[in-house]
């Protein structure tokens, strides 16, 4: 039997992909982890790239655990063991080489990797797609972290039945260092996306950019959600059903963090998540946070190993989105 392969797809944003194509992962994710023994081995041959300018505990394990269970071999590169940490070697001719070698890259670039000019580590993940002629998965970038925003609504999902008309808070929390904006501007994108209430909380200062804001209103006008941004906590939780709590970096001093830590620090205990701001939730609220976290610091003990919590099963579903995320993009098509 003749076997063609897929076209070449990349997975940089979720705002990329088609609603249909989405649903079909979340599926897809749904059905791999309820018949894991169905994929046992159906990428058998296949290698992955993993590429890490950064550190992760995550998106490297889950990604090197899903791909042993789909027959796949993956490697693990360190950005400084590799010519292009040494600036010594194009992007150009990296991609175009590993192509020859492997069937998919995973690449992970935080703003630290490229001096925090904006959107830098996302212009790289591009050129590297430009070059490579196999499909090039965002493991999180200066921009996104596509892969956490699938797990998380995939989560939701699974928590709530369907995501749409649940309230959503994306609520910032203090840290001591400015932190990437990837994994609030992925959540705030899929939650609109899929018709989801959103309340985007922060303290004044840490908007995030006007063009991810853009996208979100119109993701739900699409979609029949809301986006509502306000500056009180406490009113922000009201009512939620799910409570996402991440902090992030302020875009006034992007870059500049001793500039930008004198605009965090006024917050370091009032947007410190504190169990009693669950009391505003809806009774079944869920808290959930990407991991890594601070804890006592950005969210209190009491809310991390609290009944709201589900951190650690969104973790787990970590696993089964990258296990189908590799399935969708490399199974071969008849
Ligand atoms: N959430 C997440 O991406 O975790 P890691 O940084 O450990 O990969």
């Amino acid at each position: 039997m003749l076997l063609k392969s897929n076209p070449k797809k990349d997975f940089i944003s979720t705002q990329e992909w088609p609603e249909e194509e989405l649903q079909n992962l979340i599926n897809l994710t749904e059905d791999v982890k309820k018949n894991p023994k169905k994929y046992n081995n159906s990428l058998m041959g296949k290698a992955l790239c993993m590429f890490f300018y950064n550190p992760s505990t995550r998106t490297r394990n889950s990604t090197e655990v899903a791909a042993y269970q789909l027959g796949m071999h993956p490697t693990f590169n360190s950005i400084k063991d590799s010519w292009i940490g040494y600036n010594s070697e194009s992007i150009k001719d990296t991609a175009h080489v590993l192509a020859r070698y492997y069937d998919a890259i995973g690449i992970r670039i935080f703003p630290v990797s490229v001096n925090w000019i904006y959107k830098e580590g996302n212009r790289i993940l591009r050129e590297f797609a430009s070059h490579a002629r196999i499909p090039i998965i965002n493991f999180e970038d200066d921009l996104y972290h596509p892969l956490q925003a699938l797990t998380d609504i995939y989560t939701i999902k699974e928590k709530f039945h369907t995501p749409k008309n649940k309230k959503i808070v994306i609520s910032w929390a203090y840290h001591p260092k400015p932190l990437p904006l990837s994994v609030p501007n992925s959540i705030l994108l899929i939650s609109t996306r899929f018709g989801m209430d959103v309340t985007l909380t922060h303290p004044k200062h840490f908007e995030l950019d006007e063009e991810i804001i853009n996208m979100a209103r119109h993701n739900a006008e699409e979609s029949g959600g809301s986006l509502t941004i306000s500056n009180n906590i406490e009113e922000s939780y009201e009512g939620a059903d799910v409570v996402y709590i991440k902090s992030w970096g302020s875009c006034e001093f992007y870059g500049d963090p001793r500039e930008e830590k004198k605009l965090r620090l006024p917050y370091k205990e009032s947007w410190r998540i504190k169990e009693k701001y669950l009391e505003y939730t809806q009774t079944n609220s869920i808290v959930m946070h990407c991991l890594p976290i601070r804890r006592n610091i950005v969210a209190d003990d009491e809310v991390i190993d609290g009944p709201h919590s589900i951190v650690y099963d969104q973790a787990e579903n970590r696993l089964y989105t990258i296990k189908a995320l590799l399935y969708y993009l490399l199974k071969e098509s008849k």
